[in-house]
């Protein structure tokens, strides 16, 4: 049995960004083709589900707004747990049943816990989306009060720490999220960018590590420093930590970071920061 469907406003290039004209998208009529495929698998075990791997589809015609389109996909070859699917779509945009498309998709079965175990990680760490920046400022600001107390009113400070837009021109920012909700973060720049204030050429420097109070003690800080020793390849790390700050001092020197007094800085009256070094290769990971 044929899938249909009928295109409305929300199935149109232009709803679905994949062209500007007001008439069926590809992108949909794959989507749609690909449930047919689902309908069509053979039975599979309990456990098992089949996930898209290739598609080979010519998209022959527009279809308007308000026409019917039927998708249809019968399997055409079994190779073990790959499915190879014959698709084909018409529309009746009233002159009757036309092809619309026509091609081939592969399914391959997998088993359904183990396949979400590999691609799903409890923390995902990636390199912050520019709208992402402006939360990634209000987390910091919330991390930086809870954490050691800076004050609200602290107004310079915080202004520095939203300011994660402007920084994100010469440094990586990384977000940390789980189960898609940003709970950490924090910002790589190399000696010479604007957002380096101790490193010096051939270190990298990170600053602005900061986690959601709601999450702190699970690890997470832990995987951000991770990533950022990972991304600093064989390249010495710095940053500094505002005096008191012993969890920060802590979780750093689990990593191999050592303070060097030396380059400790006092940036504002009353701030002082001691810097910590991380040679190549020391500590965890
Ligand atoms: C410091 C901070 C980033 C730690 O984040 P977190 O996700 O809670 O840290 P983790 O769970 O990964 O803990 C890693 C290690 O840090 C140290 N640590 C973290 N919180 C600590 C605390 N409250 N007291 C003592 N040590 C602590 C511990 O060594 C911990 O390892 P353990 O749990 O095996 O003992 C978080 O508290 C924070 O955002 N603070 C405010 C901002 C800040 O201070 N940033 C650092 C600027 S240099």
């Amino acid at each position: 049995m044929p899938r249909s469907h009928v295109v409305t406003s929300a199935d149109t290039a232009i709803a679905l960004g994949s062209g500007d004209v007001p008439v069926l998208a590809t992108p949909r009529l794959i989507a749609w083709l690909e449930a047919a495929t689902v309908d069509a698998c053979p039975e599979l075990g309990a456990d098992e589900t089949s996930v898209g791997t290739r598609v080979d589809i010519e998209h022959l015609a527009a279809t308007p707004l308000g026409a019917r389109v039927d998708a249809h996909a019968e399997v055409v070859h079994r190779d073990g747990r790959l499915l190879r699917f014959a698709v084909t779509a018409h529309h009746d945009a009233g002159q009757g049943h036309v092809l619309i498309a026509q091609g081939q998709v592969t399914r391959v079965v997998v088993r359904r816990a183990p396949f979400l175990e590999r691609t799903t990680p409890s923390l995902l760490i990636r390199e912050a989306l520019p709208e992402e920046l402006p939360a990634v400022g209000e987390l910091r600001v919330e991390a930086y009060i809870a954490g050691y107390g800076m004050a609200t009113e602290e107004v310079g400070y915080a202004a520095v720490l939203r300011d994660a837009p402007v920084q994100a021109a010469d440094a990586e920012v990384l977000v940390a999220l789980r189960e898609g909700e940003l709970v950490g973060t924090v910002a790589i720049a190399r000696a010479g960018a604007r957002l380096a204030e101790v490193a010096q050429p051939g270190e990298v420097e990170f600053r602005f590590m900061a986690v959601a109070p709601h999450a702190w003690r699970q690890g997470i800080a832990q995987a951000l420093l991770e990533a950022v020793i990972a991304r600093a390849d064989d390249t010495s790390l710095v940053c500094s930590v505002i005096e008191g700050n012993e969890p920060a001092a802590r979780l750093y020197r689990a990593y191999g970071f050592t303070p060097i007094p030396s380059r400790d800085h006092e940036p504002a009256p009353g701030v002082r920061l001691r810097v910590f070094v991380r040679p190549p290769g020391a500590g965890r990971p």
